[in-house]
C-alpha cells in the first residue's frame, strides 16, 4: 500500500472503487452510500425491495457515480445466495457496508421468540452471511474494505432491547473474527458503532423530550447526532486511509462510552454532574 505523502488526502479518495450498501433506502444506510458516491466510489445498493431505493439512486447519479439497485433480504438465504452468484458472475465490490439492521424494543419477559429471530437473523446472521457472499471477489484481487454497522451496544447493555444488544455484542466479536481471517489477503474488517442519531428506527424515542434531556444529560457532547457526523469514520473505514486498521470497533456517540451512567461522578463537583444514578 503506497501512501501519498505530498497530499494525505488522496488516501480518503474512492475513485475507481464500488461499494455495496445494505439497508440503503433510507436511515444510515442511504446517506452512507451517498458519502461513498461523494468520495468517488460506485456504488450497489440494496434493500428488501428495488423500488424503495429510487431515490438514493438518483442521489448518487446526481454526484456522477454509478447506481446499481439490487433487491437483497438479508434474512433470506436465497437472496443472500442470489448476491454471492453475482459476485461470481462478476459482479465486483471493493467495500462492503453491512448496514441493514432492526431493533424491537420489549422488556425482556415480553420478547418472543420470533422477535428474537428477526433480530439476531437481520442483524447478525445477515451481516456475516453476505460478507461471506462478498468477500470472495475480495480476496481474490487482494484487496477489500468490510465495514459492519454496530452500534453503541456492541460494548454497553441496556433494558428493552436485549435481542439487540446480543446481536451487536455478537457483530462486535464477528469483527474480530473475520478481521483475523481475512487479513492475510489484504482484506480489512472493521465496525463502525453509532451513538444515537435520528432516523425512522430511533424516531419514537426522539418524541419524548424527557428521553432527550436524560440522554444528553450523559453525553460528553450534550447533544444526540447527526447523521452527516459519521461520514469521517465512514470514509476513513473504507479508504486506504485505514490501512493498518482493523478488526476495531470505532464508536461514534459523542463520548457517551466514556461513562454511560456517569456512576462515578462526584454530586455537585461540576456543571456537568448533574445526576448521579449509583454514586
Ligand atoms: N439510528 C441510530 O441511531 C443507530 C444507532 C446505532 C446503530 N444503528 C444501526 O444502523 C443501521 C441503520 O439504522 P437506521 O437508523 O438507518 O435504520 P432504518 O431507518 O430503520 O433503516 C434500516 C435499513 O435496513 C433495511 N433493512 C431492514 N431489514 C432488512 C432486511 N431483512 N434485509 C435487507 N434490508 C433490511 C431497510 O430497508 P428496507 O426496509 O427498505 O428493506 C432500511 O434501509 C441499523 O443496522 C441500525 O441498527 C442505528
Amino acid at each position: 500500500m503506497t501512501h501519498p505523502t505530498a497530499n494525505p488526502l488522496a488516501a480518503f479518495d474512492l475513485t475507481g472503487k464500488t461499494a455495496l450498501v445494505t439497508g440503503a433506502s433510507r436511515g444510515l444506510g442511504r446517506r452512507f452510500a451517498s458519502t461513498l458516491a461523494a468520495a468517488g466510489a460506485d456504488l450497489v445498493v440494496t434493500a428488501r425491495e428495488e423500488k424503495s431505493l429510487a431515490a438514493v439512486v438518483q442521489e448518487i447519479e446526481s454526484l456522477g457515480r454509478r447506481a446499481v439497485p439490487l433487491a437483497l433480504d438479508v434474512t433470506s438465504r436465497a437472496s443472500i445466495e442470489g448476491l454471492a452468484a453475482r459476485i461470481r458472475s462478476g459482479l465486483v465490490v471493493d467495500i462492503l457496508v453491512n448496514n441493514a439492521g432492526c431493533n424491537v424494543r420489549k422488556r425482556a419477559l415480553d420478547l418472543t421468540w420470533d422477535d428474537w429471530n428477526r433480530v439476531l437473523d437481520t442483524n447478525l446472521r445477515g451481516a456475516f452471511f453476505v460478507a461471506q457472499a462478498v468477500v470472495p471477489g475480495m480476496l481474490a484481487r487482494g484487496y477489500g474494505r468490510v465495514i459492519n454497522i454496530g452500534s453503541l451496544t456492541c460494548v454497553f447493555g441496556y433494558a428493552g432491547i436485549a435481542a439487540y444488544c446480543a446481536s451487536r455484542g455478537g457483530m462486535k466479536q464477528l469483527t474480530m473474527s473475520l478481521a483475523d481471517d481475512w487479513g492475510p489477503e489484504g482484506v480489512t474488517v472493521n465496525c463502525l458503532a453509532p451513538g444515537w442519531f435520528r432516523t425512522e428506527q430511533t424516531a419514537a424515542l426522539y418524541e419524548n423530550a424527557a428521553w432527550v434531556e436524560y440522554l444528553c444529560d450523559r453525553l460528553p457532547l450534550k447533544r444526540p447526532g447527526t447523521i452527516p457526523e459519521l461520514d469521517g469514520a465512514l470514509l476513513f473505514l473504507a479508504s486506504s486511509a485505514s490501512s493498518y486498521v482493523t478488526g476495531q470497533t470505532l464508536l461514534v456517540d459523542g463520548g457517551m462510552s466514556t461513562g454511560a451512567t456517569r456512576a462515578m461522578a462526584v454530586p455537585n463537583s461540576s456543571p456537568n454532574s448533574r445526576s448521579v444514578d449509583n454514586p
